[in-house]
């Protein structure tokens, strides 16, 4: 799946937010959305998920017009910071939920749901909890299970937005590489807005850096790290790994 972005402008009361944001994506690519306080990120995010829609502007997936498909029909897997698992569900019905709720045409029967929620479960390496409540995991594992979940239908994108930054930095840390893991044997794309440099770095092929409601740099860390397109990117950056 390509997915683009082209042209976005957004205003909340008169206030332009999103000023003209161009994002194009290749398949199975992993970005990550950096930027300060206010630049607009979870608003970009939240667009290109259907949560809020633009002023003005497309998206697209492989080409296809999306801009006005509602959000339950992109089919794309949400993860965000305060997202939270159902209370009242296992772990094991938390990762199926997005199943039973497909369109009839697409939903698998409930042996294949079963055997697609042990499979997630597996992945995430809490094969053994599918049948804990949220409230008895820690954090980290509930962000797991958060992941698995929006996995579980093969979405066309995984969209993430501060995923981890209500956790400590050695949970955040061993995240980060089980997400970059999962995303990868999954072959999804994923657009991971975060504050954290190191994260991006570690975890994104391409590196979107916000400023003032525009991204004013999209490229590899490393060429970020070499040759910062302003000021404003240089600023950011100083202290990334
Ligand atoms: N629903 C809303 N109504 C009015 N203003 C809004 C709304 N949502 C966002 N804004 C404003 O739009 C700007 C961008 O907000 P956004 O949440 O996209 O920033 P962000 O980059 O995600 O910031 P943070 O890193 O703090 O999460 C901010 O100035 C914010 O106050
Ligand atoms: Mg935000």
């Amino acid at each position: 799946m390509t997915f683009e972005a082209r042209n976005i402008y957004k205003s909340f009361n008169g206030t332009e937010v999103l000023k003209g944001v161009s994002l194009a994506m290749e398949a199975g690519e992993f970005v990550a959305l950096l930027g300060a306080s206010g630049s607009g990120k979870t608003t970009l995010l939240n667009i290109i998920a259907g949560l809020q829609h633009a002023d003005q502007g497309q998206l697209t997936l492989d080409g296809q017009d999306i801009t006005r498909l509602p959000a339950g029909k992109r089919r794309f897997g949400m993860v965000f910071q305060n997202y939270a698992l159902f209370r009242h569900m296992s772990v094991a019905d938390n990762i199926a939920f997005g199943l039973r709720v497909l369109p009839r045409r697409e939903r698998p029967g409930r042996v294949e749901r079963r055997e697609k929620v042990s499979e997630l479960l597996d992945m995430i390496g809490l094969a053994d909890l599918g049948d804990r409540f949220p409230q008895q995991l820690s954090g980290g594992q509930r962000q797991r299970v958060a992941m698995a979940r929006a996995l579980a239908i093969n979405p066309q994108l995984l969209l993430m937005d501060e995923p981890f930054s209500a956790l400590d930095a050695q949970v955040r840390r061993s995240l980060r590489s089980s997400v970059r893991a999962l995303q990868q044997k999954v072959g999804v794309g994923a657009i991971m807005v975060t504050h954290d440099q190191a994260e991006a770095w570690d975890l994104a092929d391409r590196v979107a850096v916000m400023d003032q409601g525009q991204i004013v740099q999209f490229d590899t860390p490393d060429a970020l790290r070499n040759t910062p397109a302003t000021g404003a990117v240089r600023d950011l950056l100083q202290g990334a790994a």
